[in-house]
């Protein structure tokens, strides 16, 4: 047996299953637009919702923290401590959460893991919606503790599952969901979870990944009632990095026992600041968020209308369902040829049959772009008719 076997076994067996992945590189156009291969595409692809990943006001406000306190920390925050930058951002965030405390973390993968993990041992139990995103479902299995995981937004299922187990002795029991899921793009009912956590003493938490900077209160997310509330910035923030917020008391201890924040360099100044000039001009984008809204309704119904079968919901997320993953990939593929650059997501992403394209939009987005992005649509279906 050679050392690599193991390793070029695997990736064969994507290879002969269509399910390879490959690195590519682009360059970022104002508009919704990405340059690849000397070719120009409109984005449909990106979860830079907003559009502010090319802000002047983001990047001058980084580089002017970079300029001032270096291009990085040198340490995790517990070692040397951080730049008073750090602490001014965490404020901002609790203030717009309307909650005691926050915490930033370099991404939300690792806040995911980082908080899920430590808030769970052995002797804790995790509920998990079924979609919850890999970094959530990685944290719940790092912790070690009993994982229930519930069919995708049925709160009967689980309440089936606390009812099933609530004689039973735990540490700690948690229920984990998305806010905003990043497959479907849909919303579970966030009051109901609360009102079930209270009923049967768990900790409440949810990731609002695809809701930072676009929905709900102060529009950093709609889990009013969560006890632990996760975002990233690296969405509809357009930069890069992340935030826990919770309570004064959780926040002593993530502090002490959150690994993905104890044991790994802190996020370098550029993106605090950049992370701080996002936090100072979410409340005033209104019309970025109104733009994002009313292109996803268009294209939503517009596809609709055409005879795609398309995820309900109002989100920006808008998942196409192609049923296979061969129609998956030739969808996408037809949409490459014509200028657009979308995301065939399939299995194991999504479950066998559930094959799918997903559409994300950006404020930058006009509507002519999704007037076009119809006729493509459109065109693919007469041609498939
Ligand atoms: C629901 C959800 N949570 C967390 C993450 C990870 O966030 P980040 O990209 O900041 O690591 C993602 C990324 O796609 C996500 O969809």
């Amino acid at each position: 047996m050679e050392k690599f076997d193991f390793y070029i076994r695997k990736v064969q067996s994507r290879i002969n299953k269509n399910q390879k992945r490959a690195l590519d590189s682009y360059l970022p156009l104002n508009n919704g637009r990405i340059e690849k291969d000397g070719n120009i595409y409109l984005n449909l692809s990106s979860n830079d919702y907003l559009g502010l990943s090319l802000n002047p006001i983001l990047i001058e406000r980084g580089c002017e923290y970079a300029r001032k306190y270096g291009c990085g920390t040198g340490a995790s925050r517990l070692v040397t401590g951080s730049p008073e930058i750090f602490f001014e951002v965490e404020e901002k965030i609790s203030n717009l959460k309307k909650m005691d405390k926050s915490i930033v973390l370099n991404s939300g993968y690792q806040a995911n893991i980082g908080v899920v993990s430590s808030l769970a041992s052995r002797k804790s139990i995790i509920y998990s919606d079924y979609l919850n995103h890999n970094s959530l479902v990685r944290g719940a299995i790092l912790s070690g503790a009993e994982i229930k995981r519930f069919r995708h937004n049925s709160l009967d299922h689980l309440e089936e599952l606390l009812q099933e187990t609530k004689d039973k002795k735990y540490s700690s029991k948690i229920i984990v969901t998305e806010s905003v899921f990043s497959m479907d793009g849909d919303i579970p009912d966030l009051e109901k979870i609360a009102d079930l956590s209270e009923e049967y003493g768990c900790i409440f938490v949810a990731d609002e990944a695809h809701a930072t900077g676009v929905f709900g209160d102060n529009h950093m997310g709609f889990a009013k009632r969560a006890d632990i509330v996760i975002g990233t910035f690296g969405k509809g923030g357009g930069s890069f990095g992340a935030y826990v917020s919770c309570s004064e008391t959780m926040y002593e201890y993530f502090v002490n026992f959150c690994e993905s924040l104890i044991f790994s360099t802190s996020l370098s100044p550029f993106n605090i600041g950049a992370i701080s000039a996002f936090l100072d001009l979410v409340p005033d984008l209104d019309d970025k968020r109104s733009r994002l809204l009313n292109n996803a309704a268009l294209l939503r119904d517009g596809l609709k209308n055409l005879g795609f079968e398309v995820i309900d919901g109002f989100t920006q997320i808008i998942p196409v369902l192609t049923g296979s993953e061969k129609n998956a990939i030739e969808l996408s593929m037809f949409l490459k040829e014509r200028k657009i650059l979308s995301v065939p997501i399939r299995p194991p992403t999504v479950p066998e049959n559930m094959s799918r394209i997903r559409l994300s939009l950006s404020a930058s987005h006009s509507k002519n772009d999704i007037d076009y992005t119809l006729s493509v649509f459109d065109e693919y279906q007469k041609r498939s008719a």
